[in-house]
């Protein structure tokens, strides 16, 4: 979508709708507009009052507009509301506003950023969540789509409205941040959604230099013999069921202004998994075709990347992901395998669908000869997530408090969710093996396995500061919500763009 900035009056603008933020509170009602009236008539009627999530149409005559969009912003001026609560209340009533004018199947929506948006966030703030939001619920997946009905039609266009050229400034520059960062998140589900059948570990890879290109990132891939050059036993195991071959993408960014060394780099890795069976371990067949988004992680590691190298960030960042599919075959890893990762710790395979830690543990190792400042993996891990936190969280497991607070105060600002869960000595205890180093999955089944697979990958990122997110229940919500429908999510890309840009700035 194209999202422009204009400077006018809302009384003036010709166009389909604009929309209008609105909140409960009755004094702060009438908007400084000549709609006050209007507006103040349907109040009284009780037919819409501010609520949060209400929306009503107008369709005023004295106007140029064809309809004016209501939106209600809820108890926007309580003084309970926290900014961060503010800022995701602005986001999903610019997603409601998206929704109700994609109902009408309208091409064009105007935005009137002026009142209570502005008024809390400030004009460079609220145009950059908006840009943000529009994107976001503007999104749908309709590549394969030989025809798409006009009510699941995207709006084509928005259009900011401000009330004048100096805060117009202000706003363009926040918009552009909004714009990036709403753009990568989309190209990360777009990937996410992508079947596996057109979405292989090679052509993945090659994605992935595509893109690294456009944004000045360096892309090295790492094919079968380069993978073997550098030990990666684990990585290559769980590849080689596969007619499709694992690969290993090592992005890298070096800011060309202001780069401050002493905070970098931070490694980012990323699960890759373009589809996985379970391998010999085979899973059953009920919703395996939503094991295409098993590459989760490393999607949105690499859309992080882009929208942080376009933001121009002045920090120096790696993007890892290990690229397999894992599947049965002849040539397939059995269940007993003992594999090497390039750290030189053997690997007991004694499930072939704990292939993710499998592949993150080859990662994790190739992290190290960066020297990171920290390093944070995102994966659809573990099916145990889901029982834990549901679609509400990603799990959170680390070996550094203050980078997980980090992390935390991040998802806190973006409103992607993360919550921390333990790694008690146990959990690492379960993971002994009798044949090798370590086991890929527990000698005693006893619950807790998202903290088992995290213990396990917490071996292989010793010597650095670490955090891995369990995204495996947020990566793919079944739940449609305004800012993020069914399907790929794109989690993970504002919440570690929004991390790193704290980073630098030593925000918390
Ligand atoms: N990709 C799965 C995790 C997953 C499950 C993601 C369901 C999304 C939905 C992962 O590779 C896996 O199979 N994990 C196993 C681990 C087990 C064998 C220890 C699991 O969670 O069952
Ligand atoms: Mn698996
Ligand atoms: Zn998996």
């Amino acid at each position: 979508m194209e999202i422009q900035i204009s400077v006018g009056k809302l009384e003036t603008e010709k166009c389909p709708a604009v929309a209008l933020f609105l909140p409960q509170e009755a004094s702060s009602f009438a908007a400084k507009t000549i709609y006050s009236s209007l507006i103040a008539r349907l109040h009284r009627q009780k037919d819409f009052i501010g609520k949060f999530e209400e929306t009503a149409w107008l369709y005023p005559n004295e106007n140029e507009a064809e309809r004016l969009l209501l939106v209600g912003l809820g108890e926007w001026n309580n003084k309970k509301l926290t900014e961060n609560e503010s800022r995701h209340t602005a986001q999903s009533a610019i997603g409601h506003a998206v929704l109700a004018a994609r109902k009408l199947a309208l091409e064009q929506l105007h935005i009137w950023l002026e009142g209570p948006l502005v008024e809390k966030l400030g004009y460079r703030l609220a145009a950059q969540l908006t840009a943000e939001a529009l994107l976001l619920a503007n999104y749908r997946f309709l590549k394969y789509k030989s025809k798409i009905p006009d009510k699941e039609k995207p709006l084509r266009s928005a259009t900011l409205l401000i009330g004048d050229e100096r805060q117009a400034a202000e706003a363009r520059a926040g918009a552009r941040v909004g714009q990036i960062i709403g753009k990568w998140t989309c190209f990360g589900r777009d990937l996410q959604n992508t079947p596996s059948n057109d979405l292989t570990p090679s052509r993945l890879a090659e994605i992935a230099a595509e893109n690294a290109a456009t944004q000045k990132i360096s892309c090295q891939i790492y094919d079968e013999k380069g993978m073997r050059d550098l030990g990666m036993g684990a990585l290559l195991g769980v590849g080689q069921g596969s007619v499709n071959p694992p690969r290993f993408v090592a992005l890298e960014y070096h800011p060309a202004k202001n780069p401050r060394h002493e905070n970098g780099p931070i490694v980012l890795v990323g699960k890759g998994i373009t589809f996985d069976t379970g391998g010999i371990s085979i899973k059953p067949a009920d919703d395996l075709d939503l094991m295409k988004f098993d590459m989760s992680g490393a999607a949105v590691v690499l859309a992080t990347m882009c929208a942080l190298a376009e933001l121009q960030t002045p920090l120096h960042l790696v993007g890892l992901m290990p690229l397999a599919e894992n599947m049965p075959s002849g040539s397939a890893q059995r269940p007993g395998d003992i594999v090497r990762a390039c750290n030189g710790k053997t690997i007991e395979v004694a499930d072939t669908d704990a292939e993710g830690r499998l592949i993150l543990a080859d990662a994790l190792g190739f992290a190290h000869r960066y020297k990171p400042k920290a390093v944070i993996d995102l994966a659809t891990l573990t099916g145990a997530i889901y029982v834990a936190l549901g679609e509400t969280a990603a799990g959170l497991f680390g070996n550094d408090q203050a980078l997980m607070t980090r992390i935390k105060k991040a998802a806190e600002r973006t409103g992607e969710r993360v919550w921390e869960l333990p790694l008690f000595q146990e959990f690492f205890d379960y993971m002994k093996s009798d044949v090798a180093d370590i086991r890929n999955i527990a000698s005693k089944p006893s619950g807790g396995g998202s903290s088992k697979g995290a213990a396990f990958l917490a071996t292989f990122a010793e010597g650095y500061k670490w955090a891995h997110l369990d995204i495996a229940a947020m990566a793919h919500p079944k739940e449609d919500k305004p800012l993020v429908p069914k399907g790929g999510s794109g989690y993970g890309v504002r919440l570690l763009v929004q991390f790193c840009r704290d980073w630098i700035e030593a925000k918390f």
